[in-house]
């Protein structure tokens, strides 16, 4: 057990410039795949759509584009600096229509009945209680509003091979670090049951994985991450100094190694709609 402890604005991978690059990196690997689901869940031009846990904004400036000048994004976020990075952000791609909101999504004054669609991506993991962000979310919703999510549906799914056991011990101080502070890293899973508790109804279920081979594009995602976690894990105490060391060596390995196979952690979109 540890007794880290992070900052009340922080979040446990962190929020500085090294962490806005990484995220934007993400959001361009991903991107496909988010406007892939913002088709399938029906967002549309003009919409109010909230964007929760945005960050600096990588997601909401496409959501932006997506519902054009009469149309809004609400970007809500505990992170000061990923704010100021997504309005900087906005402000540089002419973007008018995003509105910023710093809050913790626990202590969040839910707007009622504005929005035509909610977003999160990567973010209910992290939350201490998804269960009362999502009666949050259904607040904010207008009738016939549409929730979609891109989560984590189980983190020990991700694999690099040829694999070590340093390498299952990183995942497992991953998935504890996440828990320690109250999330939790299969929350995808968990999710239709508690849209169903709220009475939404519910939409199409889409899977996303990827496997890569060293070199390729979709292999620098998790590995931006992969370098710079087990310091900040060793550091909180999740990890030995000496497994954090020999992660990096594992994965020095398997990147040289053209025959390596990575297959990314499993990601569930879910989307719903509240009841007209
Ligand atoms: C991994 S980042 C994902 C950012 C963005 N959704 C994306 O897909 O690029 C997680 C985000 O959730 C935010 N977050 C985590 N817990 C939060 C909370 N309790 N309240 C508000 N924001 C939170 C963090 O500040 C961070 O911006």
């Amino acid at each position: 057990m540890t007794d880290a402890q992070l900052e009340d604005d922080d979040y446990i991978i962190g929020t500085d410039a090294v962490e806005i690059a990484r995220l934007g990196q993400q959001h361009a690997i991903w991107r496909e795949s988010a406007l892939a689901g913002w088709r399938r869940a029906g967002l549309r031009p003009g919409m109010t759509v909230m964007d929760v846990g945005a960050g600096p904004g990588y997601a909401a400036f496409d959501l932006a584009r997506l519902v054009g000048p009469q149309g809004r994004v609400i970007a809500v976020d505990q992170a000061p600096g990923f704010l100021e990075a997504l309005q900087t952000g906005a402000e540089a791609r002419g973007l008018a229509n995003i509105e910023t909101v710093e809050s913790d999504l626990a202590d969040f004054d839910w707007p009622e009945g504005v929005c035509d669609a909610v977003w999160s991506r990567w973010c209910l993991s992290f939350v201490p209680n998804a269960a009362g962000v999502l009666a949050g979310i259904d607040r904010a919703l207008k009738p016939g509003g549409i929730f979609i999510a891109q989560e984590y549906a189980d983190y020990r799914t991700f694999r690099i091979e040829p694999c070590e056991p340093v390498f299952e011990r990183f995942i497992e101080a991953v998935r504890e670090s996440w828990m320690h502070f109250g999330g939790d890293p299969e929350i995808a899973r968990r999710l239709p049951v508690m849209m169903s508790n709220l009475g939404w109804q519910a939409g199409p279920m889409t899977p996303i994985v990827h496997a890569a081979r060293p070199g390729e594009w979709v292999w620098t995602w998790p590995t931006a991450w992969l370098e710079q976690a087990p310091d900040r894990l060793a550091e909180l105490g999740f990890l030995d100094r000496d497994d954090a060391e020999a992660f990096r060596l594992f994965l020095h390995a398997r990147q040289q190694d053209p025959v390596s196979l990575m297959v990314t952690p499993m990601v569930l979109e879910v989307v719903a709609s509240k009841p007209r």
